[in-house]
């Protein structure tokens, strides 16, 4: 099982701290800074704009992780900043035009991952499989931070885990985003995640966030030698 990486979610941060933030990322090394990208249209909210993630893409060299949730992202990915080393995700439910858009992000060199909202059937990524670098597995219904975890999201995880090995793609990485609170994550990791979204819940909880990320990784890290 690969090693578990920490992809913190921005949106969670406190925005008169960020740039604070972004140095404790870096100082205990998070291997990814999770952007939600919200347009009002696919989900029922706002965040994270284009020039906000080129100015955190200018201010941090922790690799991205943005997460597309927008109609046409096809037609869009050229508004936003990435390149080699970060990943790129887009939802399947988000249009007519995914391959073309799963195309255009590994022409710019990033990883293209694909996110499952959660009453999306894992068996919906096979059309996609020769052409995706990693799963999405959304834990909670796309829009907002601070839910609880869906019902039936472990089992799912592990479903579009063995459909991933079943397909000769057993390196391909699994990344869950909502709700990675103390109590899910390990329980995720065990069901067979290995990229873990970050917020309210997770290192964004009371307390150091600093303290909050080695915790969160000691405790994943458990996991690994359970
Ligand atoms: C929700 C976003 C998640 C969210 C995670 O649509 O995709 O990344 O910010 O926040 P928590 O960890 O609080 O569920
Ligand atoms: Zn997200």
């Amino acid at each position: 099982m690969p090693k578990a990486m920490l992809s913190p979610s921005v949106m969670c941060a406190d925005p008169f701290r960020l740039g604070e933030t972004l140095r404790v990322f870096e100082d205990r090394g998070v291997e990814y800074l999770h952007m939600d990208v919200m347009d009002g249209v696919f989900v029922p909210n706002l965040c994270l704009g284009t020039d906000f993630i080129r100015r955190v893409k200018e201010k941090s060299a922790v690799p991205l992780d943005i997460h597309l949730m927008i109609t046409e992202p096809e037609k869009k990915l050229s508004w936003f900043s990435f390149g080699a080393g970060d990943i790129v995700s887009v939802h399947i439910e988000s249009g007519e035009h995914i391959d073309e858009a799963l195309g255009r992000i590994r022409e710019k060199g990033a990883k293209a991952f694909l996110a499952l909202s959660p009453d999306t059937p894992p068996e919906s990524l096979l059309p996609y499989l020769g052409r995706i670098d990693g799963v999405v597995v959304m834990t909670v219904y796309p829009g907002f931070a601070g839910q609880k975890m869906a019902p039936g999201s472990l089992e799912k995880i592990a479903a579009v885990r063995r459909l991933l090995d079943e397909n000769g793609l057993e390196t391909l990485p699994v990344e869950v985003d909502g709700n990675v609170s103390f109590i899910n994550a390990p329980l995720m990791r065990k069901a067979g995640a290995d990229v873990f979204v970050s917020g309210s819940s997770g290192v964004f909880r009371p307390g150091e966030l600093g303290d909050n990320i080695d915790a969160l990784r000691a405790l994943l890290e458990g996991e690994e030698t359970a």
